[in-house]
């Protein structure tokens, strides 16, 4: 009885303890961000930079995100717990590594892990090896080699720069002279300096996000979701970061997950191991689906955005747990469970992205909007001025909706939208086409 007594004592002292610190400032990073203040376990977030809406519920920081070790004095300062990174750039340019040297917890994969989605071409050789299906491809690293390869290639065909790119440096090529146009621009730095090339067969098929966490022992599957990256309705117009998403994928079944683990996913962290690494953080899988058989399209080292926004209203876990589990290597004892409603999200944007668009623009609103049960709005492209939020970015909102159909969380939605009323947004209606309007 004395021991079950003191054991309560302590748990008293343990809840609420935990300072988390999250980068970025996008939809994914407070849609984590308010999922973790909901964790009993932690006590206060503190935000890198965060957006409008991380500031009501986490403190903001200004920081460079490029600048390491001024990131690692403020974290000391604030005597932070756990750094949970959201976006790529500082994963793949070595944050994690950077902080387990100091001994801060944090949350992703080091800086070799971090080039299945840093280095096209890294990935590339690892489907190579371990006979990951994947589209047929060369690499080149002169540009007299890549002409002479499409002068006896079929059309279409696809270029890609080898670095990050921001979600750019991807061509899909009808014909030899878009092929020839690309490989000048690649190699002519448009990404950055280019020593090499990738060109690959264009695969047909339809794409699908698939999700794991890992804490490099195991791994645990993170759901499955479809992204609309263009712009346009019918997926029309150019690529975006994405302009909504759905949860599940209707392309998902358990013959095609089986397939996707054995071939791809377990190949993968195998791999890994291989270059005497192993993989922790999320795993985002890009893939192209065709007759039930995945391809990988390429890797993510992260959630997807607005995937993640997507997603995590499914979870019924406490996040912080596992994103714990995965910096400690405890996820063996950690089961997920879900939702199984179907979770849609539709981004509002400034009208003209993602061209040139209007900052600054006031969203007058947003208080006055009735949020019901599994109703969410994350900020993404917002910031705050005296109390008033303000557009600050190409994707401004997120709104999610949790329901048994896909077509009812699109329609409630889209009266959210209608509510708002901000004359500076425009928005895809058609999101979930694919599994709605059939
Ligand atoms: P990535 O940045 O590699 O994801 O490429 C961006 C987009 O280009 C993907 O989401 C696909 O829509 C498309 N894509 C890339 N590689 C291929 C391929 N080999 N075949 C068909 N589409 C592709
Ligand atoms: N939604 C696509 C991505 O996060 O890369």
């Amino acid at each position: 009885f004395i021991f079950a007594n003191f054991l309560y004592i302590f748990s008293l002292y343990t809840i609420n303890y935990m300072k988390v610190g999250i980068i970025g400032s996008g939809g994914r990073e407070h849609a984590l961000c308010y999922f973790i203040k909901k964790s009993a376990k932690v006590d206060k977030i503190y935000c890198f930079p965060g957006n409008a809406g991380t500031s009501k519920i986490a403190e903001n920081i200004q920081a460079d995100l490029n600048n390491f070790e001024e990131l690692k004095n403020i974290i000391i300062e604030k005597e932070i717990d756990y750094l949970i990174v959201g976006p790529e750039k500082p994963l793949v340019d070595g944050i994690v590594d950077f902080f387990e040297k100091h001994k801060i917890k944090t949350f992703g994969p080091n800086k070799i892990a971090a080039e299945l989605e840093g280095s096209k071409i890294f990935t590339k050789k690892l489907c190579q090896k371990y006979k990951i299906p994947t589209a047929d491809f060369g690499v080149f690293n002169k540009s007299a080699d890549a002409f002479k390869f499409i002068e006896s290639s079929n059309f279409p065909l696809v270029v890609k720069a080898d670095g990050l790119a921001a979600g750019k440096g991807v061509y899909i090529c009808e014909d030899k002279n878009m092929a020839y146009q690309a490989i000048q621009e690649v190699f002519g730095g448009k990404f950055g300096l280019a020593k090499e090339i990738l060109i690959e067969e264009f695969l047909d098929g339809e794409e699908m996000s698939y999700f794991i966490i890992s804490d490099g022992k195991t791994y645990k599957k993170f759901q499955t979701a479809q992204d609309h990256k263009r712009v346009f309705e019918g997926d029309k117009g150019k690529n975006t970061g994405g302009m909504g998403a759905y949860s599940p994928s209707k392309l998902i079944n358990e013959e095609l997950d089986r397939k996707i683990i054995s071939k791809i996913i377990e190949p993968t962290l195998k791999g890994l191991i291989d270059f005497k690494t192993n993989f922790k953080g999320f795993l985002y899988a890009g893939l192209m689906i065709k007759n039930n058989e995945p391809y990988l399209i390429e890797y993510n080292v992260r959630m997807g955005d607005p995937e993640c926004q997507t997603i995590l209203p499914r979870l019924k876990n406490d996040i912080m747990e596992v994103l714990e589990g995965s910096i400690n290597g405890e996820l063996e004892n950690i089961n997920l469970s879900w939702h199984e409603s179907k979770s849609l999200s539709i981004v509002l944007c400034s009208k003209g992205y993602p061209d040139k668009f209007k900052n600054e623009i006031e969203i007058k609103n947003l208080d006055n909007l009735d949020l019901k049960d599994k109703e969410f709005i994350f900020h993404a492209g917002t910031k705050m001025i005296e109390d008033k939020t303000f557009s600050n970015g190409g994707r401004v909102l997120n709104f999610v909706k949790q329901s048994e159909s896909y077509k009812k969380s699109r329609e409630d939605i889209i009266s959210l939208i209608n509510n708002l009323k901000w004359e500076n947004g425009f928005y895809r209606k058609d999101i979930g086409f694919k599994a709605i309007d059939k």
